[in-house]
């Protein structure tokens, strides 16, 4: 498949490098593909990728990864031009992380209690499928994590069944079982998750863990 990221962040690098590995073709979209820190990846990763603008990201991609900064979302979008992203299924990574920094442990979040980032990026984009997923771990763990106690749980949501069946394929590809928790407003939800999933980083300093749905 043709895969589309648009953030070239952390989160870019480590899904372009799994989708690289899993046979997928990847650009993965900058403001500014020429800067070292784009082609040093490039170079490192091997053939099936390549850097270039958020436009040409989002044209190539079959399907889209959003990882830019939050904040960034409607530059971003106007970057990669919103037609360009019609129909097509939009692996939302996002956070509304807010600029200022955690309060004891706990991260800010731009968003308000109602509120959640995957609901107000399905609003802007109404014609695209946008499936929540990835935004519960850290990047070093996105690509088949290894873990004693078992394989992690994916936690994702989104308006459209069969969108959600291609990514929980991908998502069993990546080396994650998934839980559907049903339409985009579980964004909320799932956002919380992140807060809990950087909380022990900021309290005990660890990073290295992952969620995982104990079932009977
Ligand atoms: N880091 C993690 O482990 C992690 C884990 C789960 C979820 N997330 C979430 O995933 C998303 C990506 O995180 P990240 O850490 O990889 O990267 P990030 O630092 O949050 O975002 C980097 C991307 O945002 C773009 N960007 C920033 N300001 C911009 C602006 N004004 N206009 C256009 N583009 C702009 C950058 O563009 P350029 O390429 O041009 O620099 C870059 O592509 C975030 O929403 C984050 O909350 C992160």
């Amino acid at each position: 498949m043709k895969i589309g990221i648009l953030g070239s962040g952390a989160v870019g690098k480590a899904l372009g490098k799994g989708f690289a590995e899993l046979g997928h073709e990847v650009i993965l979209g900058t403001r500014d593909p020429k800067s070292v820190k784009v082609t040093d990846w490039v170079s490192k990763t091997g053939n099936s990728v390549r850097a270039g603008t958020f436009e040409e990201a989002a044209k190539f991609g079959e399907l889209i990864v959003l990882c830019c900064l939050y904040r960034a979302v409607d530059d971003v979008f106007n970057l990669a031009g919103v037609s360009n992203l019609k129909g097509k299924i939009i692996l939302d990574t996002t956070n509304p992380i807010a600029d200022e920094p955690p309060v004891n442990g706990v991260l800010k979040y731009v968003t308000t209690g109602r509120e959640s980032a995957g609901e107000i990026i399905q609003n802007k984009l109404p014609d695209s499928f946008v499936v929540k997923a990835f935004n519960s771990i850290g990047s070093p763990l996105m690509f088949r994590p290894k873990f004693e106690e078992g394989t992690p749980t994916m936690f994702i949501c989104g308006n459209d069944a069969d969108s959600k069946k291609k990514v929980e394929a991908l998502l069993t590809d990546f080396g994650w079982d998934t839980l559907d928790c049903g339409s985009i407003e579980a964004s909320n939800a799932l956002e919380g998750l992140c807060i809990i999933w950087c909380a022990r980083g900021f309290i005990e300093g660890q990073w290295n863990h992952a969620f995982k749905l104990l079932k009977k």
